[in-house]
This record gives structure tokens, sequence and C-alpha cells, in this order.
């Protein structure tokens, strides 16, 4: 890529989209969120009246932005069923070029779960956000408290925690491309820390690289 590379990667609901988001933009960098892409995959899926543990490689092989703008891709359900079409080799390998092309003009900064490991393993800089599951599921669970008409806003907090826990698990065992720590990634532990904190320390390490 002819610009910088900056990979934030990290399990469900730990902030990486509110980060990657502002990085992006003190750094005057595309972004993209790159869970949308499986997202957009999986809905397709399920539009077709398909099991999305079954082939969907041909979903990921034609998305358009179309598909990636819809406003229905950020419930429970399409999640789970992102995760299912993101186990299967074909759709990730089917991705690949679309998130490295993204990148090739300008650089980016790309939020997902393999973006340091294996879409850019050569990143200029890979940030890993973090956070317990309690942590996780109590910061969606206030998100939905403000927003009466949010898709999982009925869920309870104990199944949210749930819920995240069970797709962090597939995520992170699943063969191809799983949700793992690069070897060089700055690990930001955030439970104990603002939004505005997460961004200062990321922004300070990054700036020290680029
Ligand atoms: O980040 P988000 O919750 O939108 O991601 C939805 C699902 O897409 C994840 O649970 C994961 O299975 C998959 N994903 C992935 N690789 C990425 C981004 C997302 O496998 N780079």
């Amino acid at each position: 890529p002819h610009g910088p590379v900056i990979a934030v990667d990290g399990p469900a609901a730990a902030g990486k989209g509110t980060l990657a988001k502002k990085l992006a933009q003190e750094l005057g960098l595309p972004y993209l969120d790159t869970g949308l892409l499986y997202r957009a995959v999986a809905r397709l899926a399920l539009d077709a009246g398909q099991d999305p543990s079954g082939p969907a490689e041909n979903f990921a092989e034609h998305l358009t932005q179309q598909d990636m703008a819809r406003k229905d891709l950020r419930t429970p359900d399409v999640a789970q069923a992102a995760s299912k079409v993101a186990a299967q080799p074909a759709v990730r390998q089917a991705l690949v070029e679309t998130q490295r092309r993204f990148a090739a003009e300008r650089g980016a900064v790309l939020d997902g779960r393999d973006i340091g490991t294996a879409i850019f393993p050569n990143a200029d800089v890979k940030l890993f956000i973090t956070a317990s599951p309690a942590t996780r599921a109590l910061r969606r669970y206030m998100q939905m408290q403000g927003n009466p008409a949010a898709p999982d806003a009925g869920e309870k907090l104990a199944e949210m925690e749930a819920t995240l826990k069970a797709r962090d698990a597939a995520d992170s065992s699943r063969a191809a491309a799983p949700l793992q720590v690069a070897a060089d990634a700055k690990v930001i532990e955030t439970d104990h820390l603002s939004a505005e904190a997460v961004l200062a320390l990321a922004l300070a390490y990054t700036r020290e690289r680029l």
C-alpha cells in the first residue's frame, strides 16, 4: 500500500469500531469496518433462505457496495450468522483482495479479527483492543438502553454476555484465520479506560511508529 496500514483487531464489542473510526479521522485515513463484509454475506445467505453454515462463497464473490450499506446488518441474528459464514475458508478467501485493495491507494485503518494476522501481516501498526466479557456486555447493554429501537434492546445483560462469549469462542477456535493476538500487536485492555483514554493511547503509540 502507498500509505500506512493500521490494523485494529479484537473480540466483539471491545470498542474497536469507535476507536478505529476516530483514529482514521485523526490520521486522515480511510476506514473500513471489515465485520460488515461478513455481516453482508450472512444477510444475503439468510435472505436466500440458506443455513449460514452452508457454502456462502458465491455471496462473498459478488458482494456490492449496496449490500454493505444495508441498515439491517447490525442485528444479533446477523452477527451470529456472520460468525458462521466467516468460519468458511472460501468466504474469507473471496474477501481478502477486497480488503487489501481498500488500503492500496492511501493506506487505511481496518478493524476486524484477522487484519494484523492474515490480511495485513506487515501492517505498520497493529492494535489489539480487548476487555473482559462482562465489561463488553455491559457497554453494549448501556448503548441499547439509550436506544429502545435498537435491534437487541430487549436482550438481558446476562444473555448478551453469554452470546458475546459464544461468538468469541467460535471466532477464536475456527481453523481459518482465527481471532488471535498478533505477536507484534500492542494490546490495549480497556476495562478501566474511557473511549477518550483508549484513543489517546492508541494515537500516541501509532504516531511513534508512522
Ligand atoms: O466485528 P463484527 O461483530 O461486525 O463481526 C461479525 C463477525 O464477522 C465476527 O464475529 C467474525 O466471525 C467475523 N469477522 C471475521 N474477520 C474479520 C471481521 C469480522 O471473521 N476481520
